[in-house]
């Protein structure tokens, strides 16, 4: 039978090569040290030392790796694209890095490790290829140990119904709210190759930030530290431009309209 996230999984088999030549994503930079984690997420998951770590939706694991690099003891990266978990897993090896680096392949949804972990993290462009947020928080909350931190830096779903029309102006384009008719994204060009139109669109589901903290909260854990940031981990919007942390800002820094683009929370069994 059909599963809802079927046309998603061909989508990331098909782009998962894409990604791994790309300028975006820069493996060769990566491979000669640089770190793909920023420094709000770095801040925000530390201390690593001696912690264990869950990555969800961890695509070809640079985030995941460069997370061991900056000192957690044990990454465990999950994601349900054979491919990107097979690049993982290839990419660990050239490091050196396999021992303390495990790849599952898992729709995250489905996921049940029987093991709770010190951090999770997710971040940028997971949570809007998931058909049910409330299984999503679920699946958080039983890998989170007692003390442990859940963090996720994500789209915000402001910036994510928004587009440019063809005079620059700010328009919304997509739906803000939930609704469980999936958005088809058939002519959405790749992210990290913006000349690119994926054979495989694959689908989207909206979700508010209300509807993520619900998803948590329903799950037992507590949200905290939520923050808003105004600009975004790639090109959400046309003529983006990056700044040196790879923060794309609509149009030049400090000018124009303010349009909350990423977001932040954290949650933790409650004390
Ligand atoms: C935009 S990427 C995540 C971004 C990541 N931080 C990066 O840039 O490397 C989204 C990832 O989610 C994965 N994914 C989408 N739906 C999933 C699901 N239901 N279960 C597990 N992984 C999923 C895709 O395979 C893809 O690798």
């Amino acid at each position: 039978m059909a599963h809802p996230h079927d046309a998603n999984r061909r989508h990331w088999d098909e782009v998962t090569a894409l990604h791994r030549d790309s300028a975006f994503y820069d493996v060769e930079g990566f491979l000669a040290g640089r770190c793909t984690i920023g420094p709000i997420e770095r801040e925000a998951l530390a201390p690593l030392l001696r912690r264990n770590l869950l990555h969800l939706q961890c695509h070809f694991g640079l985030d995941t790796l460069s997370l061991l690099r900056l000192g957690a003891a044990r990454v465990t990266g999950v994601d349900f694209s054979a491919p990107a978990i097979a690049e993982a897993r290839r990419l660990a090896d050239r490091l050196k890095l396999s021992s303390w680096a495990d790849f599952i392949e898992a729709d995250v949804l489905d996921l049940d490790l029987g093991r709770r972990f010190d951090r999770i993290f997710t971040s940028h462009g997971a949570i809007n290829w998931l058909s049910d947020i409330g299984a999503w928080g679920r699946v958080v909350a039983r890998h989170l140990a007692p003390d442990g931190v859940f963090y996720m830096m994500e789209a915000h779903p402001v910036g994510l119904a928004l587009d440019v029309d063809g005079e620059g102006r700010l328009y919304q384009r997509f739906p803000y709210f939930h609704a469980a008719e999936p958005l088809n994204l058939d002519g959405v060009p790749d992210y990290a190759e913006p000349d690119y139109l994926p054979k495989e669109p694959g689908i989207g589901w909206a979700w508010t930030i209300a509807d993520v903290m619900a998803a948590l909260e329903d799950a037992g854990l507590q949200v905290f530290a939520f923050r808003e940031y105004p600009f975004a981990a790639w090109e959400a919007l046309p003529a983006m431009t990056p700044d040196a942390e790879r923060h794309y800002w609509h149009r030049a820094k400090d000018a124009g309209p303010d349009t909350p683009l990423l977001f932040s929370l954290k949650a933790r069994h409650p004390i």
